[in-house]
């Protein structure tokens, strides 16, 4: 039930959070937010996420007026509005009359009223009260012209843990184990340390206090949680479909920071299925002190590509800063041109939208020194209004090129939510450097660099859609996909793996025999031993020559088919190999034994760019930390972006034909650009 998101005059969407209950008692504050609005190019804003209690300040009594207000704005000025549900947060009123609707935490303490994003998302009143509040937004708003989106909540995630929810777990457990305690003994190894369970009420969700060490009963929580999460979701979309069946639905996706890795509460890519356009809110920590610009801005891209590839549809940025946030270790304002720069590079990983948080800096309570567009002063002329309004004109003028557009790739890059949540249980390895979400950043990193799309895949995507695939560390494996696997690479694909690949099946019970015989003969070898190493222990391998330095892990290799790309220097293993690839029927499979640093990474990769003639959208030369990004048109014509994310003048040198998207005059050759400088070209064909 998919539907089409865009507004009618097909145009990217440029707005943001807008909070004007705040502002009731200022009218003259809402009449200039108009005004601004229109200077600063905005066109659209998301409005309610938080708004409950203006909307039903006491139970039953309901106050539309305020927002009524909004959406006639809006639309007096051709705007749209995207229109929050509010169970994100809820009236005192009613945590006080049902404390039911508070959660309880994994040390079973009932939850004050305080804060937000702490609902109990079993509790029958609160999914009641959810669709009640949902419904009369959707029939106050179902004919109004400015009405686009619906935005479900804001930002799902956590967890509950009071009786309901313990109930609701194990009546899924029981569905999901065919009502039998056998299964769940069998499942969770349930001898171990004698934890066998003869009852249904034995079973408790995992808590520091009691039970945390079931590896397969914490992996069930967490796929419970995400389950139950998205049926609280469903609940709340029941009356906006019903009302409203042709406003697509979003709900606001995150990442996990300050590192920036993919957001680790929920399983994203079984939400994403449930919406109908994929949102999400990017806060990355620019000019910080421990990464170079262009290795976050790498970090940005993978998660871009991940939110593209789990529909492969444009999707929108629902929330970003236009300047600096409250919540990060050191709040650092966006120097000049980075928030140019990242919001391009926002529209060029397929964004129809920059939407910010927030609108106006509220004058109370703690986001009061959150980055807006509308600073305290209340002026059009500081330097973020300015790049604000800068990127509302050029999105306005880029809009008919791009919206819609699609970015396309031949390689896919796997995370896997279930693996990370199993591999971050297991006892075992390096405890503090398994490092999953940050090692497959690294692999893309390698792809980005050489301005090689790639789509950042769950299970849920089709491997044939791919020439290429690249599934490091993906430690917990089910009989499916490695079949999956290896018909994959049985039919031409190139597969790449990695150490600590295969080991457990989706129960986390680990694989008995050795590695599993289908692994052995894609990759035609068997992983023996892996080596952990403290932090300051190393080893080197060399490839092709040259020796690269490898930390934390070395998969002792045992070679069976495989032709030996790299062996290591030192250790008992001296002199096997550490890097492998195998010719399997029609396809081909690497396997990379050790944890190699990032020369390593760009020299591999690189080779098999060249073996598979992948390539860029358009190809420019240029240093590490460039990136050449873009959006392909129907007619085969492409949008491209060319952005320097160094602190340094960068000279790139053109060498498809290309033209300036604004002027139409040629580009090709060899052009200049300023530090955080963006060059948007179209390719000529
Ligand atoms: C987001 C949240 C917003 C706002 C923002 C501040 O996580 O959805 O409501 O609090 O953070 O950066």
């Amino acid at each position: 039930m998919t539907k089409e998101y865009v507004t009618d005059e097909r145009r990217l969407l440029h707005g943001g959070d807008y909070n004007p209950e705040q502002w009731k008692d200022y009218p003259e504050v809402l009449e200039q937010d108009i005004e601004l609005m229109k200077k600063s190019g905005v066109n659209t804003v998301s409005v309610g996420m938080f708004s409950w209690a203006s909307l039903e300040p006491k139970e039953g009594v309901y106050d539309f007026e305020w927002l009524d207000q909004v959406f006639d704005r809006m639309n007096s000025i051709g705007g749209k509005v995207i229109l929050a549900t509010p169970s994100g947060a809820r009236p005192a009123w009613m945590a006080k009359k049902y404390p039911e609707v508070l959660r309880v935490d994994s040390l079973r303490r009932k939850q004050l009223y305080g804060a937000r994003h702490n609902h109990c998302y079993t509790s029958p009143y609160y999914r009641s009260k959810t669709q009640e509040i949902n419904r009369k937004l959707a029939e106050r708003y179902q004919n109004h012209p400015a009405l686009l989106l619906w935005h479900i909540s804001n930002e799902y995630g956590g967890e509950c843990h009071c009786n309901l929810c313990q109930e609701a777990f194990r009546g899924w457990l029981k569905a999901r184990y065919d009502n039998s305690l056998e299964k769940i003994n069998q499942a969770w190894w349930g001898p171990f340390w004698s934890h066998t369970i003869t009852d249904w009420n034995q079973i408790e969700s995992p808590s520091p206090i009691g039970e945390n060490l079931v590896h397969g009963m914490n992996l069930d929580w967490r796929r419970f949680v995400t389950d139950q999460t998205i049926d609280f979701y469903k609940n709340e979309i029941v009356p906006l479909r019903e009302v409203t069946p042709d406003i697509p639905i979003t709900t606001n996706f995150m990442s996990d920071n300050p590192e920036f890795i993919p957001f680790r509460g929920l399983d994203y890519s079984k939400f994403a299925k449930e919406v109908d356009v994929i949102s999400w809110d990017a806060y990355p920590a620019w000019h910080n002190d421990y990464e170079e610009t262009y290795e976050l801005a790498s970090k940005v891209a993978f998660i871009n590509d991940s939110f593209k590839s789990m529909k492969q549809k444009p999707w929108l940025l629902m929330e970003s800063t236009p300047s600096l946030v409250n919540w990060h270790q050191y709040n650092k304002p966006k120097r000049p041109n980075m928030h140019y720069l990242s919001s391009m590079q926002m529209l060029a990983h397929g964004s129809d939208s920059n939407l910010y948080f927030q609108w106006r800096k509220s004058r109370g309570a703690s986001e009061k020194f959150h980055g807006a567009v509308v600073d305290h002063d209340g002026s059009a002329e500081n330097r973020v209004f300015k790049e604000v309004s800068q990127v509302g004109a050029t999105m306005d003028e880029l809009s008919a090129k791009i919206v819609g557009t699609q970015r396309k790739s031949e390689v896919g890059l796997l995370y896997d939510w279930e693996s990370d949540w199993a591999l971050e249980d297991a006892q075992g390895f390096g405890l503090t450097t398994k490092h999953y979400p940050q090692t497959l950043q690294k692999h893309y990193q390698a792809f980005w660099e050489k301005d090689i799309p790639v789509d950042v895949i769950t299970k849920e995507n089709t491997f044939e859609d791919y020439r290429l695939l690249v599934v490091p560390m993906l430690y917990l494996m089910s009989e499916e996909t490695i079949k999956r696997l290896n018909n994959f690479v049985a039919n031409g694909g190139t597969l790449v793996s990695s150490y600590i690949t295969g080991l457990v099946n989706e129960r986390d019970l680990t694989y008995l025999g050795g590695w599993k015989k289908e692994l052995q003969e894609i990759f035609g070898i068997e992983p023996l031993e892996t080596d952990t190493y403290y932090p300051g222990d190393s080893n080197q391998i060399v490839y092709a020559d040259q020796t690269y330095t490898v930390k934390d892990y070395a998969t002792v290799i045992e070679v069976k088919n495989a032709e030996v790309l790299a062996r290591y220097a030192d250790d008992f293993y001296a002199g096997t190999a550490a890097v492998t690839s195998n010719e399997y029927k029609k396809g081909k499979a690497y396997y990379i034994g050790a944890r190699a640093n990032e020369a390593f990474n760009r020299e591999f990769y690189n080779q098999l760019i060249e073996e598979l003639d992948l390539k860029p959208l358009l190809k420019v030369e240029h240093n590490i930390g460039v990136s050449v990004q873009g959006r392909e048109e129907a007619d085969q014509t492409s949008i491209v972006f060319i952005m320097n994310f160094t602190e340094e003048k960068q000279i790139v040198n053109i060498i498809e034909k290309a033209q300036d998207s604004f002027t139409g005059e040629e580009v090709t050759g060899e052009i200049t650009l300023q530090p955080y400088e963006v060059k948007v070209v179209d390719k000529i064909i």
